[in-house]
Order: structure tokens, then sequence, then C-alpha cells
């Protein structure tokens, strides 16, 4: 470990030490005794003086102090060797001082990270757990309900193992959202970006969900015609998976006999804005901050009969800003919402 001394202080001692002794020899010397001045003794007598005293200082300095400092320096670097030992050692009080506060803080910071983080898992293992165990009960109920007799009526044989697979199947949607977001997280999400028509994925989006949107006699149009392409950049898959979540929720929030209206704006020179908004029932002020959390749902009860689970909008924000855009949300309750997204738009050949 290398030791940066300093003999700045050994100086002054030594300095003031032979001025004192001048003096004192001057005053015993010639006020005193009055005996004459020996100049050249007097010098030599200061050299040796001067040198034993900074010898001696700097020596006991570094035996008392600067091994002790050492030692400080090395018990904290045990803990994270990386974050003193770059730096020269410096046997300077005040740096040992700024040294240590710094550390303090580094290690205050990765306490609080830790923590936060181990309440984050906590949750989190408590949101799956629950979230999985609804769909799991009712398959199960069903199964149990068969194997007890059921299974013999043809007509409640078909109806039981429909709605056992209807909970399989949401399973299978929770466990995709969940495996999605933890590649999202552990930033195992590689994104495939590419050029492609806004325009056309939409209506591919529009046409897988017709089916969901007819249920609830919602409609998804266009604000008007786009009878050009509009070219972006991104990974088409997850933008697509981002127009489903969002559209869906269009639906799923929307008023029954409701209307989605999709628009596509240039927001900057090269960045269009595309906009979903519904005539639904809309977010409260104080929900719209946390929308974008891992299973936050507004009405719980509402959104669990519409089978969601609360990650749908977690994953668009983790794909939006995965590319670097932004997501808003604007929203009146009793209204209807807005959820708008940037991407970038490919530049005129
Ligand atoms: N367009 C909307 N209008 C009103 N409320 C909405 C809208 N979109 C989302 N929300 C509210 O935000 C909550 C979170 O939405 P999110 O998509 O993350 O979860 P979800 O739809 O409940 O479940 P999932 O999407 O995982 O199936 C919803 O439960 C709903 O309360
Ligand atoms: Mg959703």
């Amino acid at each position: 470990m290398k030791i940066k001394k300093t003999y700045a202080f050994a100086f002054w001692i030594s300095l003031y030490l032979s001025i004192f002794s001048i003096i004192l020899y001057y005053f015993i010397d010639y006020v005193l005794l009055k005996l004459p001045i020996s100049i050249k003794f007097l010098a030599i007598f200061i050299i040796i003086f001067f040198i034993t005293t900074f010898i001696v200082v700097q020596y006991n300095l570094e035996k008392f102090i600067f091994q002790r400092i050492k030692k400080i320096y090395e018990d904290v670097s045990i803990l994270d060797a990386s974050d003193l030992n770059k730096t020269p050692i410096s046997s300077d009080i005040n740096s040992l001082s700024r040294d240590v506060e710094k550390f303090a803080e580094n290690k205050q910071e990765q306490i609080k990270q830790l923590n936060l983080r181990e309440n984050y898992r906590k949750e989190f293992l408590g949101n799956v757990s629950h979230e999985l165990k609804t769909p799991l009960f009712t398959v199960q109920g069903y199964l149990l309900t068969l194997s007890d007799g059921a299974v013999n009526d043809k007509l409640i044989r078909e109806k039981y193992l429909q709605r056992a697979n209807k909970g399989v199947e949401r399973l299978i949607a929770i466990v995709k959202d969940l495996d999605l977001i933890s590649k999202i997280e552990s930033s195992d999400l590689t994104l495939n970006k590419q050029p492609f028509n806004i325009v056309s994925l939409l209506q591919e989006v529009f046409e897988l969900l017709e089916m969901k949107a007819k249920k609830r006699n919602v409609t998804l149009i266009f604000d008007k015609k786009y009878d050009y392409p509009v070219m972006v950049i991104g990974d088409v898959e997850r933008i697509e998976q981002v127009l489903t979540n969002l559209l869906v929720n269009s639906i799923k929030y929307g008023k029954l006999d409701g209307t989605t209206v999709v628009t596509i704006e240039l927001h900057k020179q090269n960045e269009v804005l595309i906009k979903i908004a519904d005539n639904g029932e809309g977010i409260k002020k104080q929900h719209q901050a946390r929308l974008f959390e891992r299973f936050y749902r507004v009405d719980k009860s509402r959104s669990r009969e519409q089978g969601g689970s609360g990650l749908g909008l977690a994953i668009v924000k983790h794909i939006i800003e995965a590319h670097n855009e932004s997501i808003f949300v604007k929203s009146e309750y009793k209204k209807g919402s807005e959820f708008s997204f940037t991407l970038e738009k490919v530049e005129k050949i």
C-alpha cells in the first residue's frame, strides 16, 4: 500500500523550536550572562538542532500517526477495496477524514439501495404468488369438481374443462408477462431495431383485437385516413406489444359501445407521437403517477374481472424506455384517457 507522506508538520515544528531556541540562547547568553554571541556557533547549533528535531518529530509522526492512519485505511478498504485503493493514501488528516466521510456516504447509499431492492423483492414475490393463486385455485376447483363426478355429465364436463382451460391460459399469460419483465429488467432485452411502417402495424393490431373489441362493442379507428406510410425506427415485435397492451386497455377500461381513436402526429423534426385515446372510465389524478408500476391497478376487482394483473403498462414503459423514447398519460376521470409515446422517425430520403 502506497503512503503519501507529509513533511510539513515536522518542518514547521522544527522551525518553531529552532526560532524559540535562538531566542532562548540570545536571552541566556547575551541578556543574562552578558557573553558575546558567536554567530558561527549559533548557525551550526541551529542547523543541527533543526535537523535533529525534524528527524525525531517525523519519525514519531510516522510511527504513531501515519501507521495508524494506514491501518484505518486498510481496515476500511477491506470492506470495499475498490473504493479507496485507487488513489495513493495520504497521511494528511484532512484528506483522511474526507476519504472516510466519502466512504461512509457511499456505504450509506449502498445500504439504502440494498434496502430498497430487498423491499421490492419482497413485494414482488408477494404480488406474483397472489396473482398466480387466483387462476390456479379456479383451475383446481373445476378439476376437483370434475373428478368428484361432474365428469359424467357431458354438458358440465365441457363447460368446466373450458373454464379450467381459461384459467390455464390466464396463468400462461401472467407467466409470459413476468418472463418478459424479468428479461427487460436484467437487460436481457436486445432490441432488433429496424425501419417499419407504423400505420400498417397499427392496422394489423386493430385486426388482431377485432374480436376483443367487438365483445364490448368498442370501435378502433384512426383520427384520419393515413393513406401514406409513416416510417419509424424500432423493434417491430416489441412495439406491437406496446400497441396491443395500450389498445387492450382502451377496450377493457373504455366504455361499452365506446371508441378508441389512434392519432399519429409529427412531433419534433425526427419524432412521431402515437396517441391512443378512449372515452372510458378515465383515471383519477392520484393514480396516474403509479400506473406504470408493476401490479398497480386502479380498481383491483374491476381489473381482475377483466383479466388484468397490472403488468401491461409496466411492460409498455420498459419497452419505450429501452428505445430511449418517452411515454405520457393524460386522463380525466369519467371522461377518458389518452396514452401517447414517441418513436424515432425515419429521415426523408
Ligand atoms: N385506458 C385506460 N383507462 C382507464 N384506466 C386504465 C387504462 N389503462 C390502464 N388503466 C388502469 O391502469 C391499471 C394498470 O394497467 P395495466 O395495463 O398495467 O394492467 P392491467 O390492464 O390491469 O393488467 P394486464 O395489462 O397485465 O393484463 C389498470 O388496472 C387500470 O386500472
Ligand atoms: Mg393492461
